[in-house]
């Protein structure tokens, strides 16, 4: 069982995400159990302040160190009583972080334990990254309005690659990023919809047709929409051959 620490300023952005589909059923199973913290519970403060200006001056808050170390000091205390953790990633969410990747997401899943920071407002204490956290993740290359949506997917991400999330029918395997390339196009029922007929190789039966349809596919999205994946994605020379001819077509 995969335990995931959340800590967030907006405990209620969570519920929804987490209540349905793939993460419900998970949690139902007992694959892996989300705790939600409120870092304005560890304010000791009679106003439960969490942000103050910025030294040296700027606009905007910054969250204070002091709730966010000790909400993860009282986290750690109660999962080291549990069992022996060798490693517990502590993971900030920041667009400063590394970018999130299939290959991170995969990584995060092999622990029994991960904390997430959701960071807000116009940023965090610098000794939060410098002296806390042992990972900072980012999952794109635009600003959000806090790290609680990054944490969602990351969840996700992770969730989904744990043994037994998915259905055996359902495996990650073919998933686009899972190997290298874009996913093929799928079709299910009717045949011909409005004029627009599934293609016949997969109707063929030829099972060998199908694998060699879908791999061109996959290579031919990818060099549309993601043509720097291909240099990392183990084209064989025939399959290079056909991506350089895409390239020019
Ligand atoms: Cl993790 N946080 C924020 N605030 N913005 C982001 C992000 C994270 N990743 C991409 N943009």
């Amino acid at each position: 069982m995969l335990q995931i620490d959340i800590l967030t300023l907006f405990p209620q952005m969570f519920e929804g995400p987490f209540n349905a589909s793939i993460l419900k059923r998970a949690t139902d199973q007992k694959l892996v159990s989300v705790v939600i913290h409120n870092i304005r519970d560890y304010a000791h403060d009679k106003h439960h302040i969490v942000d103050d200006y910025t030294y040296g001056g700027g606009a905007g808050m910054i969250l204070k160190p002091e709730p966010i170390f000790e909400a993860i000091e009282s986290i750690k205390s109660n999962i080291c009583l549990e069992e022996g953790v060798d490693m517990l990633p502590v993971i900030l969410l920041t667009p400063q972080g590394r970018l999130l990747s299939h290959q991170i997401a995969l990584e995060l899943s092999s622990y029994s334990h991960l904390i997430l920071i959701c960071g807000r407002y116009e940023g965090v204490d610098a000794r939060v990254h410098q002296h806390l956290v042992s990972d900072e993740i980012s999952i794109g290359d635009y600003v959000l309005s806090g790290g609680e949506l990054a944490a969602m997917v990351v969840t996700d991400a992770v969730v989904r690659l744990l043994p037994g999330v998915l259905g055996s029918e359902a495996s990650p395997l073919d998933d686009s990023h899972t190997t290298g390339l874009l996913e093929y196009p799928q079709y299910t029922r009717p045949a011909v919809y409005k004029e627009w007929a599934v293609p016949d190789v997969l109707l063929s039966g030829n099972h060998a047709q199908i694998a060699k349809w879908r791999r061109e596919q996959a290579i031919q999205r990818t060099m549309k929409h993601r043509p720097e994946l291909l240099d990392k994605a183990g084209l064989n020379s025939g399959e290079k051959q056909l991506a350089k001819a895409l390239k020019q077509s």
